[in-house]
């Protein structure tokens, strides 16, 4: 009898591996959360110099969980290297704002980071590469990537919004006494950041319409601030930022892309900041939160939704947040 043959292994490169996100990310990439438990992956780690030898103990740690699929964890610090060939890309890896640092200076630094890796993706990626930015800011940092990339569909390229989607999902589940996998027709629209717009005009229960039933200033003064400032509320609760919670959504993200879904009724999308085609007036090119569902392995917008003037202006304003970013970033010299 002859012995089945081993499908190629998955290229999946992680940037910023020796960080908080990416102790969580890797080893659910490694057990076969995204691919399946039987598809083999080759991990590759890319670090900044200084970083590269916590990277290596990652990797060893790796190496330690015996994960049947992960068939080899490298590191370096060279991006062409590390998106040789690369089936699938988190861009984990961003500066962090450091006391007295101006919102022009963030941009700079990550800039440059992500030109690079747009860069390198293009020039080495397997035509197959599906690229999810984590980094912050996240929206931008994706735009700029997608820009440095002509070569790479601008469908490829996209930002976490997932975590957003699914701490809306945790709310209205505790509102509405119904378990998350209850609830449908969620979208988080605009940017990662606290102008962003968790609208639940929607929402459905078990495929049924809900909006309705839920009060109107819980929406405006509890619901919307509440998940835009989750971030905040979990740095000064945990004293550091959401890390698992980031690695979980990621991970939801990519498994969803890459397998499709997710499956079910009509409102069965979820939240993907990926680039505008122009859908809902938002401006062609910009990195931005909609609902999208992956068909085949290809990330679709659900585009025929009604929206109303209340909509239109709470998605207006996150929009322009991202204009003015990439504004700043073409003043900067960035693209
Ligand atoms: P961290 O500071 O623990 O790790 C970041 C790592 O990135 C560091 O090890 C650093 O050396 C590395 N790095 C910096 N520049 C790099 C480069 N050019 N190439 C490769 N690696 C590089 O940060 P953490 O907690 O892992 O967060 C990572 C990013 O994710 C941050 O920008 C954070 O703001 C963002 N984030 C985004 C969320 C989202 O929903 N979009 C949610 C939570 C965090």
């Amino acid at each position: 009898m002859s012995e089945p043959t081993r499908e190629t292994a998955h290229v999946v490169t992680v940037t910023g591996a020796a960080g908080q996100i990416a102790y969580s990310l890797l080893f659910r990439i490694a057990a076969g959360e995204i691919f399946g438990p039987r598809v083999p992956i080759e991990l590759r780690l890319l670090e900044i110099p200084s970083a590269v030898g916590v990277a290596e103990g990652v990797a060893m740690e790796l190496e330690d969980a015996a994960f049947p699929a992960l068939e080899s964890v490298s590191v370096t610090s060279d991006a062409t290297e590390a998106f040789d060939g690369a089936n699938a890309a988190f861009l984990v890896g961003a500066k962090p704002r450091g006391a007295g640092m101006e919102r022009a200076d963030l941009l700079t630094a990550n800039g440059a980071i992500f030109r690079t890796q747009g860069q390198a993706i293009n020039a080495g990626a397997a035509d197959d590469i599906r690229v999810l930015v984590v980094g912050n800011p996240a929206n931008t940092n994706a735009f700029i990537a997608a820009n440095h990339a002509p070569d790479v569909p601008s469908d490829r390229f996209t930002a976490l919004m997932r975590l957003d989607h699914n701490r809306a999902l945790s709310q209205l589940g505790h509102k509405l006494s119904v378990p998350t996998t209850a609830l449908g027709g969620m979208v988080v629209w605009g940017n990662h950041s606290l102008s962003q717009f968790p609208d639940t005009t929607y929402l459905t229960v078990d495929g049924k319409p809900v909006s309705g039933d839920l009060d109107t200033r819980w929406i405006e003064d509890d619901f919307i601030p509440r998940v835009a400032g989750r971030g905040g509320e979990i740095i000064k609760v945990r004293g550091s930022s959401s890390a698992a919670s980031a690695a979980s959504a990621a991970v939801d993200h990519m498994r969803d892309w890459v397998q499709g879904g997710p499956e079910g009724n009509d409102e069965s999308w979820t939240t993907v900041a990926m680039v505008s085609r122009g859908d809902y007036g938002i401006p062609e090119g910009l990195v931005c939160g909609q609902p999208v569902r992956s068909v085949g392995g290809k990330l679709e917008v659900v585009s025929d939704l009604e929206i109303s003037p209340w909509q239109r202006h709470r998605i207006d304003a996150s929009v322009a947040e991202l204009i003015s970013e990439r504004e700043a970033v073409a003043s900067l010299g960035l693209l």
